[in-house]
């Protein structure tokens, strides 16, 4: 089924200059850009971006992380989107992701692990409308 998903490249990732490796990683997977923008997120806005872990012990951490430089979002389209850039990405813990995984790749940590991506359609279509507006999506 085609569908969409939220990418984004965090601020760790950003930071290095990694940005265009990790979209050509994502390109050649076959998953299409059909929206981009960078940004640097506010306090509120990775607060409620990331309101699901706000009573998890990182939840002030990951804010900061999130908060600390310009990240890059876009928005991929492709067969089973969601899950085929879940698997791209690899494992939350860069030391449990597979072999040719974006996070085996270039994550530092369990927090600093290079990208974000929607975990559901339904997390999707959240995530997508938090940053973009229908006339951005343009791919
Ligand atoms: P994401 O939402 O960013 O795509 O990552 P994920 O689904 O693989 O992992 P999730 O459980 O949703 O956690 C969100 C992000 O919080 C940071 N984290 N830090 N210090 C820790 O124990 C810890 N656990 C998670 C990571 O940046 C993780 O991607
Ligand atoms: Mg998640």
């Amino acid at each position: 089924m085609l569908q969409r998903t939220l990418s984004i490249i965090k601020p760790d990732a950003v930071a290095r200059g990694l940005q265009g490796e990790i979209l050509a990683m994502i390109q050649a997977s076959g998953l299409r850009i059909a929206a981009m923008k960078m940004l640097r997120l506010t306090e509120a806005q990775a607060g409620a971006f990331y309101e699901v872990h706000r009573e998890r012990p990182f939840y002030g951490d990951l804010v900061r992380y999130m908060t600390s430089g310009p990240v890059v979002c876009s928005v991929l389209e492709g067969e089973d989107a969601v899950a085929a850039y879940r698997a791209l990405m690899g494992s939350t813990d860069p030391a449990k992701a597979a072999e040719g995984t974006i996070r085996r790749k270039y994550a530092q940590s369990v927090q600093a692990n290079a990208v974000h991506g929607s975990d559901a359609p339904e997390t999707a279509a959240r995530e997508i409308a938090f940053f973009f507006s229908q006339t951005e999506i343009v791919g």
